[in-house]
């Protein structure tokens, strides 16, 4: 079974570098490893010194290279739904799209099919995924969420079948129902979501891994994206902190710089307690080509355990209670007041400051409400009952 190792941080903090040393470590672990970029500005192959391609290209032995171009994967595999998808998130639907939040291009999501396709066809032992900064995983990683949302408002797949509703919903939404080539596809693309999700909430394929580096703002963004990932159920079960200055310089002007950093690689070690860290060391040159790249693995990556995954928050679930269901989710870092929460229709939506995230019920528990909640140590426990 493929497992999946997906790289997140803020711009510049060497998210690139890092995977790519996980890659070429795994490689040599004799691996079948890929390389995927989900980045726009995609810079691997730079790093490898290679010309960019579309396609998965070998680089060395047990590595594969593959920047996803998204477009490419719409036209190619997805061609009559993109123009329907579209059309939906424009807008020209009675839906209230605010509830939504903020939708990113749908695009992303290409390349976390693309990912999903890759993990399936069990090709590679491991697929490690460099990602675009910080807000654009985010929102990445919480598209297949939102968008499984959407289409089970939209189309109650699984009480009614698609094809079933289609004059129906013409007219109740006032959307341009799709054609029937395109209704396959959702319908396709509907169970593909189903999957995706799954593959990257299993605790034994996907880890999501952060690199930081020892600096006040950048620290601060770690701490949100923490939060924000586990907001959204994903384990992560890595931080490495980058561009640490080695404390022998001597040199009065760096001395201050070595102090500040120690300060905030303390900070980092007590906030994340529960990680696996990793310090890298700030090298005196970019890291472009294997061998500079290298050295990180020499440095930092000499154990084979990096690759292990291990479960740092659990995965979510209803647990059954005397009297309903309890919901616990992972909300580390964060103070209750800033927590909100509240039942729409057969949503429970939990607000964190701007992030929002609306869990659908189940089934089971379309019946019940909110009975109460309680938050400590960075968990929440929703408590559902039967009322009155
Ligand atoms: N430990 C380090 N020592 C020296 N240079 C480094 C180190 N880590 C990264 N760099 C350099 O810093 C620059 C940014 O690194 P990298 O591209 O890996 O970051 P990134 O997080 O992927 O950036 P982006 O957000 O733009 O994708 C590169 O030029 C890289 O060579
Ligand atoms: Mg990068």
């Amino acid at each position: 079974m493929s497992k999946i190792y997906i790289f997140t941080g803020k711009g510049g903090v060497g998210k690139s570098s890092v995977s790519a040393a996980h890659a070429l470590k795994s490689a040599s672990m004799g691996q079948r490893t890929i390389l995927v970029s989900t980045d726009m500005a995609h810079n691997l192959s730079d790093i490898f010194e290679i010309k960019g391609e579309k396609d998965i290209v070998n680089v060395l032995p047990n590595l594969d290279l593959y920047e996803i171009d998204p477009g490419y994967v719409m036209e190619n595999e997805y061609p009559q739904i993109m123009e329907y998808v579209t059309k939906l998130m424009t807008g020209t639907g009675d839906m209230d799209l605010s509830e939504l939040g903020m939708i990113p291009g749908t695009e992303e999501l290409f390349s976390l099919l693309r990912i999903a396709d890759l993990q399936e066809s069990g090709k590679y032992d491991r697929i490690i995924v460099d990602c675009a900064p910080t807000g654009e995983t985010l929102s990445l990683l919480k598209f297949p969420e939102l968008l499984t949302w959407y289409m089970e408002k939209l189309f109650p797949i699984g009480k009614v079948g698609v094809r079933v509703i289609s004059p129906v919903s013409k007219h109740v939404f006032k959307v341009e129902m799709p054609n029937k080539q395109a209704m396959n596809d959702i319908e396709k693309l509907f169970m593909k979501l189903i999957h995706l999700q799954e593959l990257l909430k299993d605790r034994e394929i996907t880890s999501l891994r952060i690199v930081t580096t020892p600096e006040k703002m950048v620290v601060e963004e770690t701490k949100r994206n923490y939060m924000y990932l586990n907001l959204y159920n994903f384990n992560v079960d890595g931080l490495y902190i980058n561009r640490i200055l080695p404390a022998d310089m001597d040199n009065a002007f760096f001395d201050q710089w070595i102090r500040i950093q120690s300060e905030y690689i303390v900070a980092i070690r007590d906030t994340f307690g529960a990680l696996p860290i990793y310090e890298i060391p700030w090298y005196d040159e970019e890291l472009k080509g294997i061998d500079n790249i290298q050295r990180i693995v020499d440095d930092v990556l000499k154990e084979e355990e990096v690759f292990d995954q291990k479960i740092i928050s659990d995965r979510e679930c209803f647990t059954q209670t005397e009297d309903g269901y309890d919901l616990l989710v992972s909300i580390p870092g964060v103070e209750k007041q800033d927590v909100d929460l509240y039942q729409a229709a057969t949503d429970v939506v939990i607000k964190v400051g701007n992030f929002k995230r609306n869990i659908p019920l189940p089934n089971v528990l379309r019946t019940y409400e909110v009975m109460g909640a309680s938050f400590e140590d960075g968990k929440l426990t929703i408590r559902f009952g039967k009322g009155e």
